[in-house]
């Protein structure tokens, strides 16, 4: 697989947790290699420290979480929110001069961002722009698959979307045309983003279309649909869903969005957390209750074939060296990106 089982930025953003993970226990997730806790601290801003108590490097996660501050399980020491000590009980004297690193962590968006450089980050800047989530009258579900393969491998698959009708035969891909693939996709690169834009023309009303899509048309009534993809590197992706009835081509509006954050965990697994951003529309409960699980069904055969994937990549004797075809052409670009930024001098 070569350079690109290492292709893991260190100075980036990347989603540790859903702000909902974090209660009353400390929460343990490894994050591009590193062993994170994640807690509330005193000041009530999630924590993110290096999971590793300095004095015996036992994990802190095993420990628990008062007054904001976590206690390490082996022997009792207490680490405030900068992971600085403050008490070493039974010990008999001054706390001693020990500290976790401390990881800069940003809520937002129902994540908790952490940011796993050693320079620390000038500005959140980097976050994706999914500031379409904080508008009114906007709602979401949300989900996390942990996945067994790199990163990139996830990414590929939320860039490509030609595997819809294959892989999502039973699930997503009914909602799509196959025929959409077909028509021309434009993509170019801004920076650190890579974009995708695919007009798809008119196709059918499928059930499985938002009901504000479908509101006062007969099934089978004509929709026009476009598609376009968002990829901010190292590892967010966006991909909004626009419609527009037939009669009404200048009336285009958002139907939803699925937005991504592909977290390494190591270099051959990933914390995959996303949501479905939606129009709130409580009429449509039910609506959105199946399309929650139906979501998760699809997302579950992502996963069983990029775990798949990266298995047969990695007792492949040639290397398991990639080929790229014309959907490809996006996450060729999100990786050229990745590699750009990981060429970059501090
Ligand atoms: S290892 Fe944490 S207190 Fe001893
Ligand atoms: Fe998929």
């Amino acid at each position: 697989m070569g350079s690109a089982v290492m292709d893991i930025l260190a100075d980036a953003w990347y989603i540790g947790a859903s702000t909902n993970e974090i209660g009353d226990r400390p929460l343990a997730r490894r994050v591009c290699n590193e062993p994170l806790v994640f807690f509330r601290g005193a000041s009530g801003s999630i924590v993110a420290l290096e999971d590793r108590c300095p004095h015996r490097k036992a994990p802190l996660s095993f420990g628990s979480v008062t007054n904001g501050e976590i206690a390490c399980g082996y022997h009792g020491l207490r680490l405030n929110e900068q992971g600085i000590c403050t008490w070493a009980p039974l010990q008999g004297n001054e706390p001693p001069r020990l500290a976790a690193r401390k990881y800069p962590t940003v809520e937002r968006f129902g994540f908790v961002f952490v940011w796993m450089g050693v320079t620390p980050p000038a500005d959140t800047s980097g976050l994706p722009s999914w500031e379409f989530m904080e508008q009114g009258g906007w709602t979401d579900f949300r989900g996390y698959h942990y996945v067994r393969g790199h990163y990139q491998l996830v990414c590929d698959n939320l860039l490509d979307l030609t595997h819809l009708p294959f892989v999502h035969a039973e699930t997503l891909g009914r909602m799509v045309d196959a025929s959409l693939y077909l028509s021309p996709q434009k993509t170019w690169v801004e920076g650190d983003a890579v974009h995708t834009h695919r007009d798809a023309g008119s196709t059918s009303l499928r059930p499985m279309d938002p009901p504000e899509v479908a509101a006062g048309l007969p099934e089978g009534a004509l929709i026009g649909r476009s598609q376009n993809s968002q990829f901010y590197s190292p590892s967010f992706v966006t991909v909004g869903f626009e419609g527009w009835r037939e009669d009404q081509p200048e009336n285009r509006f958002a139907t939803h969005y699925v937005v991504n954050g592909v977290t390494p965990e190591t270099s051959t697994s990933c914390h995959y957390f996303w949501a479905v951003v939606h129009r709130a529309n409580p009429a449509a409960a039910e609506f959105y209750r199946n399309y929650h699980a139906l979501t998760i069904k699809a997302f579950d055969e992502d996963q069983r074939m990029i775990e798949a994937q990266q298995a047969r990549m990695l007792d492949d004797p040639a290397g398991g060296k990639l080929v790229d075809l014309s959907g490809d052409l996006a996450s060729r670009h999100a990786r050229g990106v990745v590699r750009r930024n990981l060429a970059r001098p501090l």
